[in-house]
C-alpha cells in the first residue's frame, strides 16, 4: 500500500504535494519522492529514502518552481527500501515519470521483455515497468498522446495500480488510471488535483470524484476528463466530503483497527495475487531464494513466531503436516532460541513477523541459520531485518497496519503461509496439480467470503452488547480451528483487557472445565472440519455446566440437538482457509465488546507495536 498524489494549476506543485502525501503517510513511510516538470529542465525528480521529513528536507525541492507535478510515499512491495527503488520511476529516457500504488502481477514477464529490446533497468520494483512502457508508446512517435499511451500500456498489465503519469512532452498535464486500486480525483479552486486516498485531498477541495475500474482520468488546470480505458467519457458524478483529516486518513471509520478489519478483502486478495499461475493454475513464488533442491531436501520444519504471527503459524503446522508430509514443529521465538532445538542442514525453519524485527523472532531465526538451517521468512515488511537475513521471503501484502492489535495481518500471514505450503507440497511432489488447483480455487473465493462477514455484522455487536458483566471468557477450537481460537481470545484480552483464554476443545476436561459456570461466554469454533463432530461434544459438555454457548458455525451445521446461545454464521471453506474467514468474527467480537468498554483499540494499555527487545 502506497500513497500517491499528483496536482496541475496555478500554485507552486511541491506544497500541494508534500500536503498531500504529509496526508498519506499512513499508507507508507519507507521513502517518498515527486516528479515536477521544467520546461527548461526536463522532469525533475527528488527522492529520499526515509521519512517524509526527509524528503522535505531536501535542498532541490527549494529550486522547484513548476506548477504540476507527482508525488508518492512508498511501503515496499518489491525491492527494498531505498532511494533506488523509490517512486517517481523513469522511462529510459527520462522523459516520462509514473506514481504506482499496487502489484503488477506480470511485471516479471514485462521486464524480461523489455530487457529483451535492451532496455535497462534502474531499480528491483514492478513499478518502473509501467513507466518504461510508457516511455516506448511515446518514443518516436511525433505527436504521441499521453492519455492514449497510458490506456495502451495498461491493457498490458495484470494485477493492480492506481498510477498517475506526467511526461516532459505534455506540459500541465497529469494522465491517471486505476484498476482494483483506489483513486480519487477533484477539481479545486487553483486547479486539478489526483491521490490515492481522500485525505490527501480534502484540504484543497471537498467534492471527491472516485475512478472506476479500468478508467482514465486526465488533469489539466483547468479540466478534468474521465473516461474509460478505450477513450470513451464519463460525466463523472462528485461526492462531498465532510470528514475531519483524521477521519479521512481512517477512511471514515472510527479506528484504524475497524479500518483494517475492513481491509482484508482487498489485502487477502494482494497478498494472492500473482502468486498463482493464471494460465496452468499452478503456484509461483517469486521471493523464494531457496533452489528447489533444498525444499525437496527438507526433512523438517520449524515454524518460529511471537504472539498473533504464532497463531497464524500454527495453520501452517497444519497445512503442511496435511499436505506436505514432513514433520512440523511450531515454538514461541523467545522459547525456541534457550531450549537447544535439534536442527540441521535438512531442516527449514519459517520465522513469521509482521514487521519483521521482533527481536526474539530474528534471534530465533538467526540461531537456526547458525546451524545450517534454511530460513524462510514470512513478513509483511520488505526489507526489514527478518527479511533481510532470511534465505528467502514471502511477503504479506498487508499495507501498513496502525492499530496495535494485529487484524489484517494476521489473515494475510495465514494466506501466505498457505501459499507457500502448497507450494512445498507442489514442488515435492506431495500433492497432485489438480488437488492444487483445487485449493487454489477455494483461496481465490477468499476475499469474497471475508466481505460477506464484514457485512453481516449486527448479530456480533448484539453479542457484545451482552458482555457488560463478563469477566472471565474461553474460546474453543480443534485444528486448524484451534488458532482462530487463540487468535480470538488474545484479540479479546489486549483489547477490551477481558480475561480471555483459549483451548484445544479436547483439553477442555483435563483442567479448564471446573472454570466453567453458569453464564460464563464459550466461543466455540464449529466450522466445517474432519473433528467438527467432536468438538461439538465438547461444547454440549460446556452447554451441560450452565456456560454461554457461543459459536462460529457454517449455516445448517447439524448441532447434535445442542442449543446455543448465539450462532454466527460465516460461509464454508476448506478446513485449513476457515482460519482467514472465522477469525474476522472473532475481530470485530472483540472490537465491539472492547468499545463498550470505552478502551482505546488503536493503542491498547502497555503494549507496543513492534517489540524490539527480549
Ligand atoms: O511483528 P510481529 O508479528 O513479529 O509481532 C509479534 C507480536 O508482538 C504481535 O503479533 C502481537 O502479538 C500482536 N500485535 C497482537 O495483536
Amino acid at each position: 500500500m502506497c500513497g500517491i498524489v499528483g496536482y496541475v494549476g496555478d500554485k507552486q506543485a511541491v506544497g500541494v504535494l508534500i500536503e498531500g502525501l504529509r496526508r498519506l503517510e499512513y499508507r507508507g513511510y519507507d521513502s517518498a519522492g515527486i516528479a515536477v516538470p521544467d520546461g527548461a529542465e526536463g522532469l525533475c525528480v527528488v527522492k529520499r529514502q526515509g521519512k517524509l521529513a526527509d524528503l522535505e528536507a531536501a535542498p532541490e525541492l527549494a529550486g522547484l518552481v513548476g506548477t504540476t507535478g507527482i508525488g508518492h510515499t512508498r511501503w515496499a512491495t518489491h525491492g527494498v527500501p531505498s532511494e533506488r527503488n523509490s517512486h517517481p520511476h523513469l522511462d529510459a529516457a527520462g522523459r516520462v515519470a509514473v506514481v504506482h500504488n499496487g502489484i503488477i502481477e506480470n511485471f516479471h514477464d514485462l521486464r524480461a521483455e523489455l530487457e529483451s529490446e535492451g532496455i535497462e533497468f534502474r531499480s528491483d520494483t514492478d513499478s518502473e515497468v509501467i513507466a518504461q512502457l510508457i516511455g516506448l508508446e511515446l518514443a518516436g512517435v511525433p505527436g504521441a498522446d499521453l492519455a492514449e499511451a497510458v490506456s495502451s500500456v495498461c491493457r498490458k498489465l495484470e494485477g493492480a495500480f492506481a498510477i498517475a503519469v506526467v511526461a516532459s512532452d505534455s506540459p500541465g498535464r497529469i494522465v491517471g488510471a486505476r484498476r482494483h486500486a483506489p483513486l480519487v480525483t477533484g477539481v479545486t479552486e487553483t486547479g486539478t488535483i489526483l491521490a490515492s486516498d481522500i485525505p490527501a485531498l480534502i484540504s484543497e477541495t471537498r467534492e471527491i470524484i472516485v475512478v472506476e475500474d479500468d478508467e482514465l482520468v486526465d488533469l489539466r488546470a483547468g479540466s478534468l476528463v474521465v473516461s474509460d480505458i478505450e477513450g470513451r467519457e464519463r460525466v463523472p458524478d462528485t461526492v462531498h466530503v465532510d470528514w475531519d483529516v483524521a477521519a479521512a486518513e481512517r477512511s471514515g471509520f472510527e479506528d484504524f483497527m475497524l479500518k483494517e478489519i475492513h481491509e482484508q478483502p482487498r489485502v487477502i486478495g494482494d497478498t494472492l495475487r500473482g502468486r498463482i499461475d493464471t494460465v496452468t493454475g499452478s503456484l509461483r513464488l517469486d521471493e523464494l531464494r531457496t533452489s528447489d533442491d533444498e525444499l525437496r531436501s527438507a526433512n523438517k520444519v520449524f515454524v518460529v513466531a511471537c504472539g498473533t504471527s504464532f497463531h497464524a503459524g500454527l495453520v501452517a503446522k497444519y497445512a503442511i503436516e496435511h499436505w506436505v508430509r514432513v514433520p512440523v514443529e511450531i515454538d514461541i521465538a523467545s522459547e525456541f532460541r534457550y531450549r537447544d532445538p535439534v536442527l540441521d542442514a535438512r531442516t527449514l525453519v519459517i520465522g513469521v513477523s509482521q514487521s519483521g524485527e521482533t527481536a526474539d523472532t530474528i534471534a530465533a531465526c538467526r540461531y537456526a541459520s547458525q546451524l545450517g538451517a534454511k530460513v524462510v521468512a514470512v513478513t509483511n515488511v520488505v526489507g526489514s531485518s527478518l527479511a533481510r537475513e532470511a534465505d528467502a521471503v514471502v511477503y504479506t501484502h498487508a499495507g501498513p497496519e496502525i492499530g496495535v492489535a494485529a487484524t489484517k495481518t494476521f489473515t494475510c500471514q495465514i494466506a501466505a503461509l498457505l501459499v507457500l505450503s502448497l507450494y512445498l507440497g507442489q514442488t515435492r511432489g506431495s500433492l497432485y496439480p489438480s488437488e492444487v488447483r483445487g485449493v487454489l480455487e477455494q483461496m481465490r473465493r477468499l476475499p469474497e467470503q471475508v466481505a460477506e462477514v464484514l457485512d453481516d455484522v449486527d448479530p456480533i455487536r448484539a453479542e457484545a452488547g451482552r458482555w457488560a458483566r463478563v469477566h472471565d471468557a474461553f474460546y474453543l477450537g480443534r485444528g486448524p480451528a484451534y488458532s482462530t481460537a487463540l487468535e480470538g481470545a488474545l484479540k479479546m484480552k489486549e483489547i477490551s483487557y477481558l480475561h480471555a483464554e483459549a483451548y484445544p476443545s479436547g483439553e477442555l476436561k483435563h483442567g479448564p472445565l471446573a472454570l466453567i459456570v453458569e453464564g460464563v461466554p464459550v466461543i466455540s469454533v464449529v466450522t466445517a472440519g474432519h473433528v467438527q463432530k467432536k468438538t461439538i461434544s465438547n461444547v454440549a459438555e460446556v452447554a451441560a455446566r450452565g456456560g454461554r454457548i457461543v459459536l462460529v458455525a457454517n449455516a445448517g451445521t447439524d448441532m447434535g440437538g445442542l442449543l446455543p446461545d448465539t450462532v454466527f454464521e460465516v460461509p464454508e471453506t476448506h478446513e485449513l482457509l476457515a482460519p482467514i474467514v472465522d477469525s474476522v468474527v472473532l475481530q470485530l467480537l472483540a472490537y465491539h465488546v472492547a468499545k463498550q468498554r470505552g478502551c482505546d483499540v488503536d493503542r491498547p494499555r502497555n503494549l507496543a507495536k513492534t517489540v524490539t527487545v527480549e
